[in-house]
Formats: C-alpha cells, structure tokens, sequence
C-alpha cells in the first residue's frame, strides 16, 4: 500500500502567497474593473458573495461558450464551475439559442399562458412523474411557493431541513445545528423570524433523529436534497430515501425534494434516477440554459389539495407566482434546454466524462497516497481534502479544509481552469470534452506534486 502523504502546511502557505501574485499579475484589467465597481457596487461586487472569490477580487468575464468562457485579461478557461449549475447546458447552447432568440422577438412577458407554458410541463412530467407544474424564476423562489403551499395544505407550522442544507435564501432553511440544537445558521443576515420557531432540523442519514422531530405532528414539510450538495456531496445511505418517504407518511409531513443540484444525476434527476416519490418536487438554474427559470411539480393528490387550500379571490395576491414567473421568455428557454439540450443522449455524454473525471482524479490521489476522496453524482464531481465520504453535514463541515480548498481553487484559476467554489466541485456540460477532462487531471496532478515535493 503506498503511504500517505503529508502536506506540509506552511508550505501550503508559501505556495497560496505565490498564486496570488500570479493572480493579479494575470489579471491587471480585472483588478482595474474591481477598482472602479468598487465606487457603484456593493464591496466592489455585483452579489455580496462574490466578495469571498480566491484571488482577493473576481475575473471579469467578457465571453462565455460552451464549456469555456475568456475574462476581459484575455484568459481562457475551461469551465467546470458552469454558473454553479446555472450554465450545466454549457454556455447559450447554440441547440436552445433558436427558440430563444425567436421568442425575443415574439414577446417577453404577457401575463397570459402562450402553448410553451404546456409543452414544459408535460415535459417535466414526463421527467419526474409529478402530475402539475408552476412556474419561478428562480429554485429559491420555488422551494418558498412549495413551503407556503405545504402549509396551506397540511395546516401545519413547522418545516424540517437538514444540518447544512442550502435551498436557496429561504428563511425557513437557514436553520443549522449549532453544538447539536437548531439555530439560526451561521452568518444569516437579519432573519426576518428566529428560524427556530419556524424549522426543526436534523442530520442527514439519522433516521432516529428524522423520527422524533416528526413525532409531534407539527411538521407540514420535509424539504431536502436528495443528497446534500452544498457542504460537498453527502450521499444518501442505503434504503435512506425510502425510510424517509415512510416517516413523511406515518406523521403525515409531506416531502419536497429540491433536485436544483442533483439534476446532474440524469434527465429526470436523482428522482427518476432513484426511483424517489416526493410530494412535491423543486428545480431551478439550468432549466432555461441560464435564462432565469425554475418549476415546481405536485403528485396528482397534492396538486389537487393545494387548489382546493388557495382562495380563488385571493389567488393573485396569496403569495405564491409573481409577475414574471411563467414569463415567455423563460417558458421558451426551458422548451429548447429540454427538447434539444438536455437529452437523454446529452446525459449520456455528460455522465461518462463525469465518472471519467471521478476516475482519473482518483488515480492521481492513489498514486500520491493522499488521504483525500473523490465522490459523483451523475455529471457532477467533486473531490475532498479528507479521507472518507461525510455521513452528514457535520462531518462535512469538520473535513472542509480552509487551507486546500482555496490553494485548488487559486492553482486551477491561475492555469485557465474554474471549479465551483468553495469545495472544489467540477461539473459536465453536453459541450465539455475528454480533452478538457484530461487538461483538469493534468493540472490537478501537478498541484499535487507541488503540494507533496
Ligand atoms: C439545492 C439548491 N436549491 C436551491 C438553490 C437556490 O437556487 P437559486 O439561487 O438559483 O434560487 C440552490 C443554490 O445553490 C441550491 O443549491
């Protein structure tokens, strides 16, 4: 057995303090940008969050194709970050672009139901086997419209997510463990209630745990991931899915299923993939290629008790939809995506380099003897600086590494390759190529040798 070696912290350091001059010398013009925006945009940054980028500042882009884009340095990039699954088709797919551009000219948003509206939604159930569809514009504000209706229906309070779950910024999932009790998650801004009041929270794979939160019967939704994705990929034990379906219908909880991520996993996601049978199912980002678009689905039983909970005179003004959710735009993005982007066929392509990438990365970190592992679902990568798959999400965030994870992120950046920040994750598009999986290996092999030497 090789050995396993040892990563010499300090020399982590040392070499983070090297790419970071690398960094701004490749960048001069996207500092310059930094500069000025700092002057019109919060932090210098057109979202908060973008303040936390390796590197001290962003990359400006000016061009996106494909699976690369070009910043306004004139760097190229092979892009596995692909707008945090935003761009999984690839950036403006020329398959989708027709239907897109045609609806430019044919009306962005009426406020009425053009044919689209059908084709999409037959098409999702189709996917996902859930009877009725809505319509957002983002997974954030398909996961709130699902939970207010999950209320409505179960005229039940409280809402149950899992220790380091991500749904978007919805209030009622920003709720965490914190030293092993539900509190407002770390770092939430201004919480409009105490989440606390709203939201029960227990670990992923803990079915015991699951149980006594359901017991009170207080619970109208279990909302989760098929697999957490945002603390690094936490994977479902055996038979966990279907212990969760059997509590959610012993206490009478109904169960949403947030496939935003794990529709990586194939084209009707890890639901179809799996076989799961939620109540309610969520999915944002790519749908529309990037043209903002997201849909939620209801089984035929809950579809038709939802109905029944909203107030016909009140159903503009109820709190779910909005006036550009089911837009024309967005209903022709999602048609073109799904009729000609992400095919069966596109999965297929996208799912072999995706375990071909999770197999080379493995080799590399057998030939070193890192203590490090590599986990997948479906298009979707990622490799972690510790040596076994979490089990939950406190075992996710205690193996998060605060030095290695930025040092990959920064070595990758500065040789004209973007991974998904913070943890490292790779993604597949239907235009990325064995060649451009084969460049990632390459460089990732050569961190590893300058982690190592
Ligand atoms: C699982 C999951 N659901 C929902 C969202 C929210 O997506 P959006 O920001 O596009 O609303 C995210 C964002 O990362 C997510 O990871």
């Amino acid at each position: 057995m090789t050995p396993t070696a040892a990563i010499d912290r300090s020399k982590v350091k040392a070499l983070m303090e090297r790419e970071h001059r690398l960094f701004a010398q490749r960048n001069p013009r996207s500092f310059e940008l930094y500069q000025r925006a700092k002057h019109s945009l919060l932090a210098g940054v057109p979202m908060h969050w973008m303040t936390r980028w390796p590197g001290g500042f962003p990359v400006f882009v000016s061009e996106a194709r494909g699976a690369t884009f070009c910043d306004v340095d004139g760097n190229e990039y092979l892009d596995l970050c692909l707008g945090d699954t935003g761009a999984m088709t690839g950036h403006s797919p020329e398959a989708a672009l027709p239907g897109i551009v045609a609806q430019l000219h044919r009306g962005i948003t009426t406020m009425l139901p053009g044919e689209n509206a059908l084709w999409v939604a037959e098409e999702l159930q189709r996917r996902f086997g859930l009877r009725y569809w809505q319509f957002a514009l983002s997974a954030t504000d398909a996961n709130r419209f699902s939970l207010r209706l999950a209320r409505a229906v179960t005229r039940r309070p409280r809402v149950l997510v899992f220790h380091g779950c991500y749904h978007g910024t919805v209030d009622e999932a920003y709720a965490w463990l914190v030293d092993g009790k539900p509190a407002s998650r770390p770092g939430n801004i201004g919480p409009q209630v105490d989440p606390t009041l709203t939201t029960r929270v227990v670990e992923w794979n803990d079915l015991e745990a699951l149980e006594e939160a359901l017991k009170p019967g207080d619970v109208a939704a279990v909302l989760a991931e098929p697999a957490l994705t945002n603390v690094g990929i936490v994977l479902p034990e055996p038979g966990y899915h279907q212990a969760l379906r059997d509590l959610t219908r012993k206490y009478g909880a109904l169960l949403i299923i947030d496939e935003t991520h794990t529709l990586s996993a194939g084209p009707g996601g890890y639901t179809r993939a799996e076989g799961l049978q939620p109540d309610i199912l969520t999915v944002g980002k790519p749908l529309g290629s990037g043209v903002p678009s997201a849909a939620y689905g209801f089984s035929e039983e809950l579809g038709t008790r939802a109905h029944a909970a909203i107030v016909p005179t009140a159903a503009d003004t109820g709190g779910i939809g909005g006036t550009l959710a089911a837009n024309a735009l967005s209903l022709a993005a999602m048609r073109a995506t799904l009729e000609h982007v992400l095919t069966e066929e596109a999965y297929a392509h996208m799912i072999s380099l995706g375990e071909k990438l999770e197999a080379d990365v493995r080799g590399v970190m057998e030939k070193y003897g890192l203590p490090w592992h590599v986990t997948r679902i479906g298009c979707r990568v990622e490799y972690l600086f510790r040596p076994n798959p979490a089990r939950n999400g406190s075992e996710a965030l205690a193996g998060q590494d605060p030095d290695l994870d930025p040092f990959m992120h920064l070595y990758m950046m500065n040789r004209g390759i973007l991974l998904t920040p913070f943890h490292n994750m790779a993604l597949i598009s239907p235009e990325t190529t064995q060649a451009q999986v084969d460049r990632h290996t390459k460089v990732f092999e050569a961190a590893v040798k300058e982690l190592i030497s």
